[in-house]
């Protein structure tokens, strides 16, 4: 087998055989072949395509490049939740404590902060002590005994991935369905989760700008888990606009400790209770309705906040921090935005409200670099309010006041206030099963 072939039968937008995409992956793996006749076939993919025996044969190629979790032992269908990257979004550590307070078994690998996208891993890190490497035995035996563990994506997960990613951020072919959807999938069908629930966004603060595309990769995510033997659904939800009110690690945690005790932003709240309902569809504990049910009461009685507690503790966190906000120290140098003129916000630019808050320093401006965890904005009006000029429409939190000034004029440019009135969507705009 000869990968030129491969290369110029891709480029005839023919499909390739299973074998000639094991060929192809091991090859690129292994080091057999070079980044440059990977790179020609990645741009055949962005033109062509590919069909979905190809998507679930190359998902599956690329998740065994490295180790395949085992959660075999964990008692009950265990649900992964993946979101495809936004800004304020924190909901995993709403949900899954929802969903593990309802009898769900939540086993989670998460992520860092890539872009302006912020990372559940970085927000994990702004609680004192907790830790978010495990060996698989005890992420085990913490999801059998208390229903969640929330840790960061091993080394040898998917390592066919991280090496085409890499490849593609330098060769035009990130931005493409197929690949997108592959890379995504081959980490969770790596990470051993039987039931998988996506949060596909949509919006300017998303990879996915349209409801068109963010659908068409929703539905080819679901059909690679389907291929794969997974329960897959996927939630399109919107990314037009912030999630909550906070963006930055440690005010973050603080947001989620506050939806947690009922005090959260409506539309954070709700988004969370939709998911962890769908989650404990997927991990077959009861029908929607009921699920939803338990979920709000989980979220009124307080057992989901205690279930946030008992995974702080067992992964080494102080808990005390569901009490004590001081432990979650926020940046001391803070600056006012105030509203340029009187109307209403009718858009945000998500993605340039993530470059704000990256720009006080709560994400990285270069790979593996320092963040600082007390960095980030309050939003306090978002799309669809009311603001007379001078009103503060956020606070921005910094540890070092001279990144002051620049994040207020990106977060200034990023929104815009008109006379009229905006229609404000939902933040659920669609499933995909
Ligand atoms: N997230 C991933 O893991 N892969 C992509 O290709 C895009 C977003």
């Amino acid at each position: 087998m000869r990968m030129y072939d491969i290369i110029l039968k891709k480029r005839a937008a023919q499909p390739l055989t299973s074998e000639e995409i094991h060929f192809v992956i091991s090859g690129y793996v292994n080091g057999d072949i070079p980044d440059y006749q990977v790179s020609a076939l990645l741009m055949t993919i962005v033109f062509n395509g590919m069909n979905k025996d190809e998507l679930g044969t190359l998902t599956l190629e690329m998740a065994k490049s490295g180790h395949m979790v085992d959660l075999s032992s964990i008692d009950g269908v265990t649900v992964d939740k993946h979101s495809t990257g936004g800004v304020g979004d924190k909901t995993t550590l709403i949900i899954a404590p929802l969903v593990a307070a309802c009898g769900g078994k939540v086993a989670k690998m998460s992520g860092r902060g890539l872009g302006h996208t912020g990372g559940t891993i970085d927000k994990m890190e702004s609680i004192p002590g907790l830790q978010t490497e495990m060996k698989q035995d005890a992420f085990i035996e913490q999801v059998n005994r208390i229903g969640l563990a929330v840790i960061g994506q091993s080394e040898g997960l998917a390592p066919a991935d991280k090496k085409l990613y890499a490849l593609r951020d330098v060769t035009g072919t990130v931005d493409s369905i197929p690949l997108i959807a592959s890379s995504v999938m081959s980490k969770k069908l790596a990470s051993g989760a039987q039931a998988i629930l996506l949060d596909v966004k949509v919006g300017s603060g998303a990879f996915m700008k349209t409801l068109d595309d963010a659908r068409q990769l929703a539905q080819a995510m679901v059909d690679i888990g389907k291929a794969n033997g997974r329960f897959v659904k996927a939630i399109l939800t919107d990314m037009d606009r912030p999630l909550g009110h906070a963006i930055g690690n440690a005010l973050e945690i603080r947001e989620v400790i506050d939806t947690l005790k009922g005090n959260g932003p409506e539309d954070l709240t709700h988004e969370c209770l939709v998911m962890a309902a769908h989650m404990l569809v997927l991990g077959k504990i009861c029908d929607y309705d009921t699920a939803f049910e338990r979920v709000q009461q989980a979220l009124d009685s307080g057992a989901a906040l205690e279930r946030l507690g008992l995974m702080i503790s067992a992964q080494g966190g102080d808990v005390r921090v569901l009490n004590d906000d001081s432990l979650l120290p926020i940046g001391r140098y803070t600056r006012d935005v105030i509203a340029q003129s009187n109307g209403y916000i009718i858009h945000m630019n998500t993605e340039q409200c993530g470059i704000a808050s990256v720009m006080l320093g709560a994400g990285r401006t270069v790979k593996d670099g320092p963040i600082d965890y007390g960095a980030g904005i309050v939003m306090h009006k978002k799309t669809g309010d009311a603001v007379s000029k001078d009103d503060v429409i956020a606070t921005l939190y910094a540890g070092d006041e001279s990144l002051l000034d620049g994040a207020e004029k990106t977060y200034i440019d990023a929104i815009t206030i008109d006379a009229v009135a905006p229609g404000v969507s939902n933040t659920i705009l669609g499933i995909v099963e």
